[in-house]
């Protein structure tokens, strides 16, 4: 089922209101609404006092006009009187001060009293709308995050540490407590890593994070519980961030939902780039449809310029119906618009939806239209469509999370240099899964692993198996520096993965702000355009691996900065550096002619090309990201699906246009 719709808030509007909105929905080819989240105070205006008539009569007059709907649970922002009555709910904050009332995404994960209060107005929701046959999904909560530094988050620490070493004595070696002398000889004597404490003991401080994304796990767990427990055949998510957020390991939050949610902000929050990088929604898309190997849904798209006390730029003609194409491209099977309309009152006055905060349908209102009317047409031929890839993107929290303690170079993101990796792959349409790095790597004919810093041995293992059997396999600089427990390991660089790589990093140098350093192309790679070492400079000593690529200038001038090593019926290229994009073009491009993948189209620069198929049945999806129209030729004869009409020869795409095609 194709879902398209849009993020309602119904208590925001005199009810008279509701039939024009509902009607205006229904036009537009809406098929479902997000109700509920943030409405606790109206769902439950006194303690145990519940109020629903209101959402009934709203989701009665939404069924009315052909609407599903996907039910929030309110639990991202208490009423007031709950955290009155449990000042002790608050979460701390890592400058160590308790939250106070005023935002959202205030309480602690941890609190018994908040978890009493979530569990009935959870259950209570789920006893009421659990068998509707108009609500066909749960969001539980909003957007998950925000780490708390309690005292009784510390005691759950401690719980969790004793679980994960057994002993202080096994703790202490694991951290490496020794140094400056903070060797625990009791539990309690375990801080949490807020910010009085000063820098912290990197694997406590990992530790932490790892910690509080399994209480948000526990968390949700509860809610998930109570949702089951009184409800049938509704599928249950959360909306989470994409893949610029990195406070929760999002492979455990997705674990134990039905499916994966996200929000899509392409033009970002108060961004001021005068372009979208396409790559990056691109990515995210990539990163939640990994999460559980399935398609996914958009919970929230941008239809607005967005903000909160400042305003990012308006969605320019078409980019809204783009941005939601490129989402259905990357493997969504739902589209739902961050918001119907723009709130006249509180902090999201300037966060805009579809319609303004007049009400009246404008020039963005007409382009979803458009959409819904396009999509009622491609909803049968995207059906049972999904994508598929030949490539994989490593995504490792540890490694993430390990960065956050210790980037080691203030110019490095773990998270930029994915991207930098990804977009080599995204400008040539190639698909790619973003996977963790303990999944099934076998299906996938190249992967690349960014910056794999923390490196477990059932990591290192399943890359040796995956290369062994015949994968190609690309790693970069800073890659098995560190133990699990946040040590740098007692190794030749890249740790436990030297065997595999074939070579050890001799010597490294963290660059200056700005420093690039130029790379010569040697070997397999020589003849390809070259480009420049960044942020990280390793010099590589093979041992038994071929070097493809040298330093040509500077301390390191000569020095090897590549590495390729056949193991097994596969190989394992080591880059010894971050790198520019045309470095990491001329490497992805050689790799993905090593092995064999092809792209989806060869199209020219900002078109995007990507297939969703089923069974023999492929949908080619052309996206023109650039500001002028594009010609794109054709590999064979089709059919387009949005205008019905023959394709074959060249075919031109308008500024922001977008194309859906059919093998004839
Ligand atoms: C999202 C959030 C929405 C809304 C929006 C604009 O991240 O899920 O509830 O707040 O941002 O701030």
């Amino acid at each position: 089922m194709l879902y398209y719709g849009a993020d309602y808030y119904p208590e925001h509007w005199p009810e008279a209101r509701w039939p024009t909105d509902a009607r205006l929905m229904q036009e537009a080819g809406f098929n479902l609404v997000r109700l509920g989240e943030f409405a606790w105070s109206r769902l439950e205006p006194a303690p145990g006092r519940y109020d629903f008539d209101w959402l009934d009569r709203a989701i009665d007059l939404l069924a009315a006009h052909g609407m599903r709907v996907v039910l929030g649970t309110p639990t991202a922002s208490p009423p007031p009187w709950l955290m009155a009555q449990h000042p002790e709910a608050f979460l701390v904050r890592e400058d160590g001060l308790r939250a106070t009332y005023g935002h959202r995404r205030c309480y602690c994960p941890s609190s018994p009293d908040y978890r009493e209060h979530t569990a009935a107005i959870v259950g209570a929701l789920a006893r009421h709308y659990g068998a509707h046959p108009h609500v066909v999904a749960w969001q539980i909560d909003n957007e998950f995050g925000s780490r708390c530094y309690c005292e009784r988050c510390r005691r759950r620490f401690h719980e969790w540490l004793r679980a994960r070493y057994g002993t202080l004595d096994a703790l202490n070696e694991a951290w490496g407590t020794v140094f400056w002398s903070q060797v625990y000889t009791d539990w309690d004597e375990i801080p949490v890593p807020v910010a009085t404490g000063g820098v912290a003991n990197p694997g406590l401080a990992l530790d932490y994070r790892r910690f509080m994304s399994d209480l948000y796990v526990e968390y949700q767990a509860l809610q998930i519980q109570e949702l089951r427990r009184h409800s049938q055949g509704q599928l249950i998510t959360h909306n989470l961030m994409g893949f610029g957020y990195e406070g929760l390991n999002y492979y455990d939050l997705a674990r134990p939902l039905d499916l994966v949610s996200w929000d899509n902000y392409p033009r970002g929050f108060w961004a001021t780039a005068q372009q979208v990088d396409p790559a990056a929604p691109a990515l995210s898309h990539d990163a939640m449809r990994g999460l559980k190997s399935a398609s996914f849904w958009v919970m929230e798209e941008q239809s607005g310029p967005s903000g909160w006390e400042t305003m990012g730029a308006t969605p320019r003609p078409g980019e809204v119906r783009l941005w939601a194409y490129q989402a259905l491209a990357h493997g969504a099977d739902a589209i739902v618009y961050f918001r119907w309309r723009t709130c006249r009152f509180g902090a999201e006055q300037l966060w805009h939806g579809i319609l303004d905060h007049d009400g009246r349908p404008r020039r963005r209102y007409k382009e979803v239209k458009q959409m819904g009317q396009e999509l009622a047409r491609l909803a049968p031929a995207l059906a049972g469509t999904s994508v598929r890839a030949e490539v994989a993107l490593i995504h490792c929290y540890d490694s993430r999370f390990a960065f956050q303690v210790q980037p080691g170079n203030p110019a490095f993101s773990y998270a930029g240099h994915a991207l930098d990796l990804y977009r080599a792959l995204h400008r040539r349409n190639v698909a790619a899964d973003v996977m963790a790095p303990t999944a099934d790597l076998s299906r996938y004919r190249l992967v690349l692993a960014p910056a794999l810093h923390v490196v477990a041995p059932e990591v290192a293992e399943n890359l040796e198996r995956y290369v062994h059997q015949g994968g190609t396999l690309l790693l970069t600089a800073r890659s098995g520096v560190k133990t699990v427990t946040n040590t740098v390991v007692d190794l030749p660089l890249p740790g436990l993965l030297a065997p595999l790589v074939g070579a050890e990093v001799e010597e490294y140098d963290s660059l200056p702000a700005g420093a690039t350093q130029p790379v010569a192309l040697a070997g397999p790679l020589a003849g390809r355009p070259a480009g420049q070492a960044t942020v990280w400079c390793e010099a590589l000593e093979p041992r038994g691996a071929e070097v493809v690529a040298t330093f040509a200038s500077g301390w390191l001038a000569g020095r090897p900065a590549a590495t390729r090593h056949r193991y097994g019926a596969g190989q394992a290229v080591y880059l010894g550096t971050c790198g520019d994009a045309p470095l990491l073009q001329a490497l992805v491009g050689w790799l993905l002619d090593e092995a064999a993948v092809r792209p989806a189209l060869a199209a020219p620069e900002g078109v995007e090309a990507t297939l969703r198929q089923a069974g023999g049945r492929q949908l080619l999806f052309l996206l023109n990201h650039a500001e002028e129209p594009r010609e794109v030729a054709l590999d064979g004869a089709y059919h387009e699906l949005i205008r019905d009409r023959p394709a074959r020869g060249t075919l031109r795409l308008e500024a922001r246009g977008v194309a859906i095609l059919q093998k004839a």
